[in-house]
């Protein structure tokens, strides 16, 4: 197409780019400043996406819109490399894995993509992204060693042409290629090398980047120079830690200042922090505090400013949801919300809001790509207040950042700013809440207006009809005055709000106080017109903006615009309504929202102004007519399990030596994910009083033990911990579990059985290239019925399924049946009564939906009561293994039913896998909740 058609394409670049419009191919470059594409600046706005926690194709597209919606131009992408390989030599990219879809996704929605495909990822996903079956693979992971060194290039031979064919340089997304992943400890130079090497010969041509940890003064690698340099480093920052429980904490560590690792590259915040993982347990509201708009204003505009950074990616934009067995178990449970923008269910925060109003700021206001420190303006009278100042050398143009001095001051302050700005010298007021910061702008050829200095920010501003129509806003109640330029006297409509108009030798000054949206239109003055809108936080929030090949249109009052179109006298939204005013500021007369037309009215300030419609309601039924089946036959010593694998391993791979034998790792025999079991065959001699067993399953994980199909109890697993590390000798007994024979339960000079099920809960990261760390086994570790000889059995996970992948399905007796499947036959089970044995049973209900159509109403499952750590619950939509449910899991109640995997118009199938470690009455009642619901036109 490139080589075929350049003129087309010469003349689509000149295009403006609209969402879903085929890009030029492209160049990308960089110098000391930014990033550009075919020579044009950009600032990088990009957020996490991981696409692995949304097993839903169509719901890719709703939340890249809306990434794109809230001001970002691109998406940062890991890929999980456990999810699309099994085992070794099998990859699998269709379905929810179909990431050549996901690219073509981004595409569509107007973003640039970050793409990010390891081999390491970290991301708290099981093995930092690693597959399980890596664990049995001699040579350190994360280095050059061979065995790591073949199985981490069949990956990137695998990713990489995927990636590749999705470049900006043949006309695609993907404008960076990251490597690795915070690679700073235990390193080996050869290896980074070589990702990047393999990358080339792969076709990757953009720019290589890689994130390093945190605070990259403090590492010796920081891959900016030497053996393995890439050639843009950016440094992650995590400022407000991970302390959600504490939502009041400002920056324990540290100020956030993205550091520029080399003098020829942009400043390139790789991972900015945009919410948390919750390590207490806090849950996930608490972490959206502690990252919410506050920390947003102060840090993010607090490092633009002070750091002349422009590539952003904030991690997460959108959590999703740890489904299967996603999790790296230490660190996170099933929701992976992450405190972000938009929640697990999609739903739009505070936090996306001012996400919108930066975001916008960033994409219009186009000098920030190139700036240099300059003197500040004083802030006279108010020594609370500091300033910091920028300037583009091209255009002149300041950007100056008021904030406190003491960033943790909590007060509301006012100064007023004497500011030698390039078309004067102004004096502007400006306030200051505490924990807030504004970045403000004077010298700037606002389309085609001469801003002198404001001391409200700008949210954006567009030409519009023939006019430039601009958002400017502050804090609700605090003053501002904006000062324009005209060779004349030009004529001032105040149209709404209050405010005072001054004019002085070319200087039009409005001064006003933030309140509501105030609108004033400038006409004459040598200009073309002019419609300010001046608004506070809350009301430049309610304003989308889209571009249509006729030009931007801005839109207020809607829940969310994705995208607009114009033909003839009409502009068409694809925008999520409620009931309520729609306004729309655009040349064209009639406004349609999806397929609805909209009637609407001309207003004085030259918008369309019209209303719309209540979504219908969605009925959720009531979750009824759960059947019941008790499980665990492995538990009889009667069972069948000649066909099961024999574990009679004397060696592994893993650094963490049996302390029995034969090795009983999971991962040794190929059972990677969830439950496993195991049967042991004993003869007893008789005198054997106690087995000793000892698991390590991840954190939240247990086992379970009966002899002779008499339960005996139960025994939690060991955790990361226990690994130790170069320091300290991984612990002797990570998980030990004591069981008492009790009297006459063994036949002596015959055969016994011993059978346990271990609950393992997903594989540690390898945050520190230490394979003590990730390879780590999985299973029973030591087990012994005192000297009595045992041959062990084992069994897994019964194959891959290849619609859900091979993160989804563990090896529960039901699981390897198909219980969980929406076509298993249920009929003979009997109702599901209060009391649950010790082991495994499964309760199943199906239900239909029949959601209104045209709209989004995401859909939760609600667990009622209280949890008790007698059990925990898999809980499978559709066959889909969506969660885990517990007392001893995490904090989690509600768990989301994502579009998809859910059939919004049909029958559904739940099925729950509870195991009891005592007798104990069951989960619930469970109940189905709606998060959201609105119009969805499209
Ligand atoms: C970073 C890492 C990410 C993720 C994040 C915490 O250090 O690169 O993958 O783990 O921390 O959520």
């Amino acid at each position: 197409m490139r080589r075929l058609f350049p003129v087309l394409l010469a003349l689509l670049l000149t295009c403006v780019a609209v969402p879903g419009q085929a890009r030029a191919a492209g160049e990308v470059t960089y110098d000391e400043h930014s990033l550009m594409v075919d020579g044009r600046r950009i600032v990088l706005q990009s957020a996490e996406f991981h696409y692995f926690r949304l097993p839903s194709q169509e719901l890719w597209e709703d939340v890249l819109e809306k990434f794109k919606a809230a001001g970002f131009n691109a998406v940062s992408l890991y890929f999980s490399w456990a999810y699309h390989s099994p085992r070794p030599g099998v990859y699998d990219f269709t379905g929810v894995r179909d990431v050549d879809r996901l690219l073509r996704t981004a595409e569509r929605a107007g973003l640039y993509v970050i793409a990010r495909p390891g081999p390491y990822i970290n991301a708290e996903s099981t093995g930092g992204g690693f597959p399980a079956w890596l664990k049995t693979v001699p040579g350190r992971a994360r280095s050059f060693e061979a065995g790591y060194r073949e199985a981490y290039r069949e990956w990137l031979h695998r990713i990489n042409p995927i990636i590749a064919r999705h470049q900006v340089t043949e006309g695609g997304p993907v404008i960076l290629y990251n490597a690795e992943n915070e690679y700073q400890v235990n390193t080996d130079a050869a290896y980074m090398q070589d990702i990047q090497d393999q990358a080339r010969a792969d076709g990757i041509e953009v720019p290589i980047t890689t994130n390093d940890c945190c605070d990259a003064g403090s590492w010796s690698s920081t891959w900016a120079t030497g053996p393995g340099a890439v050639q843009i480093p950016g440094v992650d920052d995590y400022p407000q830690s991970f302390e959600c429980a504490n939502p009041e904490l400002w920056g324990p560590w540290g100020e956030g200042l993205t550091e520029k690792l080399r003098d020829d590259i942009p400043v390139f915040a790789a991972e900015y922090q945009a919410g948390a993982i919750d390590l207490g347990n806090a849950g996930y509201e608490r972490c959206r505090e502690l990252t919410g708009p506050a920390f947003m204003k102060f840090f993010y505009k607090n490092n633009l400013m002070r750091t002349g950074a422009t590539m952003f990616s904030y991690y997460m934009g959108y959590g999703g949801t740890n489904w299967g067995w996603l999790a790296q178990p230490n660190d996170v449970y099933t929701s992976y919300d992450y405190g972000a923008a938009i929640t697990e269910a999609r739903q739009l925060t505070p936090k996306y809001d001012e996400f919108k109003r930066q975001g916008l700021f960033l994409q219009a206001v186009t000098p920030l790509a190139k700036t240099g420190a300059v003197p500040s303006p004083a802030t006279s009278g108010n020594a609370a207040l500091t300033t910091v100042a920028r300037a583009n050398p091209d255009t002149g143009t300041q950007f100056v950042l008021v904030r406190h001095e003491d960033r943790a001051a909590t007060s509301t302050d006012e100064t007023i700013l004497d500011w030698a700005a390039p078309d004067g010298r102004h004096q502007v007021p400006v306030q200051v809440k505490g924990r807030d910061a504004h970045v403000l702008v004077a010298g700037y050829d606002l389309g085609g207006q001469r801003l002198a200095v404001s001391s409200s920010e700008i949210m954006t501003h567009a030409a519009i009809g023939g006019r430039d129509v601009a958002v400017l806003y502050g804090t609700a109640g605090s003053p501002g005055a904006t000062v324009l330029r005209y060779a004349s006297r030009p004529t001032v409509k105040v149209l709404e709000g209050r405010v005072r108009v001054t004019y002085d030798e070319g200087d039009l000054r409005l001064d006003y106080a933030h309140e509501g949206l105030a609108r004033v239109l400038v006409t004459g003055g040598g200009r073309r017109p002019l419609l300010l809108l001046i608004g506070t936080d809350e009301t430049a929030a309610e304003f989308w903006r889209a571009e249509t090949a006729a030009g931007p249109v801005l839109v207020r009052g809607t829940e969310l615009v994705r995208s607009a179109t114009s033909y003839g006298d009409t502009v068409r939204l694809a925008a999520d309504t409620k009931a309520g005013p729609v306004e729309v500021f655009t040349p064209a007369d009639r406004l349609r929202i999806g397929q609805d037309e909209i009637r609407v009215t001309r207003t004085p300030s030259g918008s369309l102004l019209g209303a719309t419609r209540a979504p219908g309601q969605a009925h959720l039924p009531a979750l009824t007519g759960w059947r019941a089946h008790a499980e665990s036959p492995e538990a009889a010593p009667g069972f069948d399990d000649s066909r099961w694998t024999a574990a009679d391993h004397t060696t592994t791979v893993s650094p963490h030596k049996p302390k029995t034998l034969p090795v009983l790792y999971a991962d040794d025999y190929g059972f990677h994910y969830g439950n496993v079991w195991y049967r042991g065959h004993f003869t007893a001699t008789g005198s054997e009083t106690r087995v000793d067993l000892n698991a390590i399953t991840g954190l939240r994980g247990n086992y379970l033990v009966w002899l002779n199909g008499r339960y005996l109890g139960s025994a939690a697993g060991g955790v990361q911990a226990d690994s130790g590390d170069q320091a300290t000798p991984p612990n002797p007994d990570p998980g030990p579990g004591r069981f008492d024979i009790p009297d006459g339960l063994l036949k002596a000079g015959a055969g016994n059985v011993l059978s346990v099920l271990v609950a393992t809960t997903g594989h540690n990261d390898d945050w520190i290239a230490d394979d003590l760390r990730f390879k780590q086994p999985r299973g029973l570790v030591a087990a012994s019925v005192g000297d009595t000889p045992i041959t062990w059995r084992i069994q897994g996970t019964a194959g891959t399924d290849r619609l859900r992948g091979p993160l989804s399905t563990g090896g529960l007796y039901g699981e390897r049946t198909g219980w969980h499947l929406p076509t298993y036959p249920d009929k003979s089970w009997n109702s599901a009564t209060g009391t649950l044995p010790p082991g495994v049973t499964w309760q199943r209900t199906s239900f239909r939906l029949d959601l209104p159509k045209g709209q989004d109403v995401p859909v939760g499952l609600r667990f009622g009561g209280d949890p008790s750590p007698a059990y925990r619950v898999l809980i499978f939509l559709n066959g889909w293994n969506i969660g885990q449910y517990g007392a001893d899991i995490g904090p989690q109640r509600e768990f989301s039913l994502p579009a998809g995997l859910l059939n919004e118009h049909g029958t559904n199938t739940l099925a729950l896998a509870i195991t009891a470690e005592q007798p104990t009455t069951g989960p619930g009642p469970l109940g189905l909740f709606a998060y959201g619901n609105v119009r969805s036109g499209r």
